[in-house]
C-alpha cells in the first residue's frame, strides 16, 4: 500500500480512539520511515507503508501515546527524547518558559538554573537553549526519567552544562540560583485524567496525595533560599490550584503571582525575589 493511502486509512482507524488521527498517523509514519514529520509531508517518499507502521497504529489504537511510540516530544525549541518512566512534556509547561523570558527580557539572562522535577530535562534543557551561557542543575527522584533526561543533555549537546541528580526536591541542594522552575506532580489522587494518561505515564510524575498540593508544601519553604536577588521561580500549578497553592506560597512569605497560559487559565505561580 502507498503511503499516501496508509495514511487516511490509518487515520480513519484511529478516529475511533483519537482526538488527532490525522496528525497521530502522520507522526507515526513519519517514525516508521525515519523522516521528520516535515520532510514526510514535503517530500513523501515513492515507497510502499513501512510494516512497522501497521503495528504501531495498532497500538496507537489501543491508547499507547504517540510520543511514547515515536520516543520523540518536541518541546519549547528542542526535541526530547522520551519513553515509559518519563512525563511526557505537555505544551502548557511553556507557559514557564516564557515567564522566565519575559522576566529576563533586556537584562543578562540567568547564569545558573535549578529545574526541580526534571523529567526528561524537559524545562532545564529549554532553558539552557534559551540561555546559552547558563548551567544547571535538574532534580529528579525517578532514575528511569533521568536516564532520558542524560540523553537529552548529551544529544542536544548541553553535557557539559547540566548536572543531574537523583534525589527528592532540594534535599543536598546548598546555592542560590538566578532562575528556578518547577513543576511538580499535582494531580489530586481521585481526579480523572485524559485517556491513557494514568494507564501509560508514571504515577510518581502526575499525583500529588489527596488534594494535589502535596508537593507545593514541601516546596514553597525551600524558596527563598534558594533564589539569587532579582531571581525567579515559575512553579506549574493545576489550572484550578492558582488560589490554593498561591496560600501556601504566602503561607511561606512569598508573594506568587499567577501566570497564564495561551488559553487564559492560570498555570504557574511566579516569584520574584528582590
Ligand atoms: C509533572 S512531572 C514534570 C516533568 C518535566 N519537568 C516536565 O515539565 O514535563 C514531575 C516530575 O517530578 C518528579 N518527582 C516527583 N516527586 C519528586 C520528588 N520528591 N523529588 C524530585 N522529583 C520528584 C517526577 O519523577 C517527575 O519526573
Amino acid at each position: 500500500m502507498s503511503i499516501h493511502h496508509a495514511l487516511a486509512r490509518a487515520a480513519e482507524r484511529l478516529s475511533l480512539t483519537s482526538p488527532t488521527p490525522r496528525l497521530d498517523a502522520e507522526l507515526l509514519m513519519a517514525a516508521a520511515c525515519g523522516l521528520s514529520r516535515d520532510c514526510l509531508l514535503l517530500d513523501p517518499p515513492d515507497e510502499p507503508s513501512p510494516p512497522e507502521f501497521e503495528q504501531l497504529v495498532e497500538r496507537r489504537k489501543a491508547g499507547e501515546p504517540v510520543a511514547y511510540l515515536t520516543g520523540r516530544r518536541g518541546f519549547w525549541t528542542i526535541e526530547l527524547e522520551v519513553g515509559p518512566g518519563a512525563l511526557i512534556p505537555r505544551p502548557d509547561s511553556e507557559t514557564l518558559i516564557v515567564a522566565a523570558v519575559e522576566h529576563f527580557a533586556g537584562r543578562p539572562g540567568p547564569q545558573r538554573i535549578l529545574d526541580l522535577g526534571t523529567g526528561p530535562g524537559t524545562l532545564l534543557l529549554a532553558a539552557l537553549d534559551e540561555w546559552p551561557a547558563a548551567t544547571g542543575i535538574g532534580v529528579d527522584c525517578s532514575s528511569a526519567a533521568l536516564t532520558y533526561a542524560r540523553r537529552n543533555a548529551a544529544r542536544l549537546g548541553f553535557g557539559d552544562r547540566v548536572e543531574l541528580l537523583e534525589g527528592d526536591w532540594t534535599r543536598g541542594i546548598d546555592e542560590r540560583f538566578d532562575l528556578v522552575l518547577a513543576n511538580p506532580p499535582y494531580v489530586a489522587a481521585d481526579a480523572a485524567l485524559g485517556a491513557g494518561v494514568a494507564e501509560y505515564e508514571p504515577h510518581e510524575a502526575l499525583f500529588a496525595g489527596r488534594d494535589g498540593l502535596d508537593n507545593y508544601w514541601a516546596l514553597a519553604p525551600e524558596l527563598g533560599r534558594l533564589l539569587s536577588l532579582g531571581g525567579l521561580a515559575a512553579i506549574e500549578i493545576g489550572f484550578d490550584q492558582a488560589e490554593t497553592a498561591g496560600a501556601l506560597f504566602r503561607q511561606a512569605g512569598l508573594s506568587p503571582r499567577p501566570a497564564q497560559d495561551l488559553a487564559g487559565h492560570p498555570r504557574a505561580l511566579l516569584i520574584r525575589f528582590s
